[in-house]
Order: C-alpha cells, then sequence, then structure tokens
C-alpha cells in the first residue's frame, strides 16, 4: 500500500476507548525497544510519527494510528522492561490481553523480535500464547534490526529463531526486517494488507 494519510487517532488503556470506526486492525507488539515503533514508521512512510526512543518503555499506551483511511495499526507497549514497577507491569499485562483477546475487529498480530539475538524466554511465552486457541489470530514473526547482521547470516538467523520460537508454519509466518534499510517492507505490507482482507 502507498501509505499517503496516517492519522495518530487515539491512545486507549481500556475497552471503552478503543475506535468505533469499524476499521480493521493489525497489533505490533514485542520486547520493549525491539523496533515496534520505527517498523510502523518505515510502513507509512514517516521519519517520526510513531515515537521511537533509544531509552525502552517509552510506549506505555495501546495507539492507535489510522493507515489510509483503511487499517488501523495498534503500537502496543514493549514487554519484557525490568525497570518499570511490578505494578506497572501487571497493568500493562492486563491491558494488553483484554486487547488482544477480546477485540473482534484484529485481523493479526506482528511480533518483533531481535535479530542478534535468540527470543527471550517473554519472546517465546508471548508467541505461543499468541497462537494458542486463547487468541487464535494469524501470526507474523518479524527479526529486525537486520542491517546488524551480515546478509550471509540471515538463513541461520532464520532457522535458529525459528527453532527457539518452536515455529508453527501454520499458523505464522516469517520476515526478516530492517528499519535502516527497509529491507522487507514489502513484504510486511502484502501480509497485513492479506489481512486486512480477511
Ligand atoms: P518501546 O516503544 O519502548 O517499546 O520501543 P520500540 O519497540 O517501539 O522501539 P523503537 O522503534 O523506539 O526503537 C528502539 C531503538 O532501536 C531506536 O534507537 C531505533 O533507532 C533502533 N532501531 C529500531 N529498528 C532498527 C533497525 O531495523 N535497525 C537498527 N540499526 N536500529 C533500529
Ligand atoms: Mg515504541
Amino acid at each position: 500500500m502507498e501509505v499517503h494519510q496516517v492519522e495518530m487517532v487515539m491512545s486507549a488503556v481500556r475497552e471503552s476507548q478503543y475506535p468505533t470506526d469499524g476499521l480493521p486492525e493489525v497489533a505490533f507488539v514485542g520486547r520493549s525497544n525491539v523496533g515496534k515503533s520505527s517498523l510502523t514508521n518505515v510502513l507509512i512512510n514517516r521519519k517520526s510519527f510513531a515515537r521511537t526512543s533509544s531509552q525502552p518503555g517509552k510506549t506505555q499506551t495501546l495507539n492507535f494510528y489510522k493507515v489510509e483511511n483503511q487499517v488501523f495499526f495498534v503500537d502496543v507497549p514493549g514487554y519484557g522492561y525490568a525497570k518499570v514497577s511490578k505494578k506497572a507491569r501487571e497493568d500493562f499485562a492486563i491491558m494488553i490481553g483484554e486487547y488482544l483477546r477480546k477485540r473482534v475487529p484484529l485481523k493479526g498480530i506482528v511480533q518483533l523480535v531481535d535479530a542478534r539475538h535468540l527470543p527471550s524466554r517473554e519472546d517465546i511465552e508471548m508467541y505461543n500464547w499468541l497462537i494458542s486457541d486463547d487468541i487464535g489470530l494469524p501470526v507474523l514473526v518479524v527479526a529486525t534490526k537486520a542491517d546488524k547482521i551480515s546478509r550471509g547470516k540471515w538463513n541461520k538467523v532464520e532457522a535458529d529463531i525459528k527453532r527457539s520460537l518452536q515455529f508453527n508454519e501454520e499458523l505464522s509466518d516469517f520476515e526478516i526486517f530492517s528499519a535502516e534499510t527497509k529491507y522487507g517492507k514489502d513484504n510486511i505490507w502484502d501480509w497485513l494488507e492479506a489481512r486486512m482482507l480477511d
């Protein structure tokens, strides 16, 4: 999709604040600082629409971006950030769980992992929860920051990440991505557009 128009429509922490437009939604989840906002910005052709930061834990609400009046991208707060309080982490978990489990317009979930490392315990737990019957939505695992790894290692990175996640080829797909080079952008858009039509 060629994106010309994006609105940051709203931040929500509870169901009553979600949009009511009836457009399909896709959510972006992943460890804090993994690059969710950076991926969103590349997909919508903006340098810094979704706020990016070298400081983890900046995104603390569900942020709904309306793209071309056709779809909402939902930037979900990152997990695994040690410096927030236990209470704040539990509140996040409830907020994210409520959204991912119950949201009817939600058509797919993009889970980002860092291409440089094996998935963390939390990445693995999140992935397994996303593909479980509890949620039951299509999942695209995106291994990001691929510019930090030489091209010759990408196949091994994919194999290692998939093995570590016990990747389910029927319930999920995989793409390598870099926000620096924009590698993978078109494939990710193709995946999103197919989900939006489902
Ligand atoms: P939270 O909102 O805190 O959960 O973080 P986030 O997942 O939205 O991460 P964000 O997009 O803010 O990126 C975090 C840092 O990683 C920033 O310094 C980005 O510039 C950097 N970054 C993100 N994607 C890439 C990438 O593909 N390559 C490289 N080299 N750096 C990246
Ligand atoms: Mg962010």
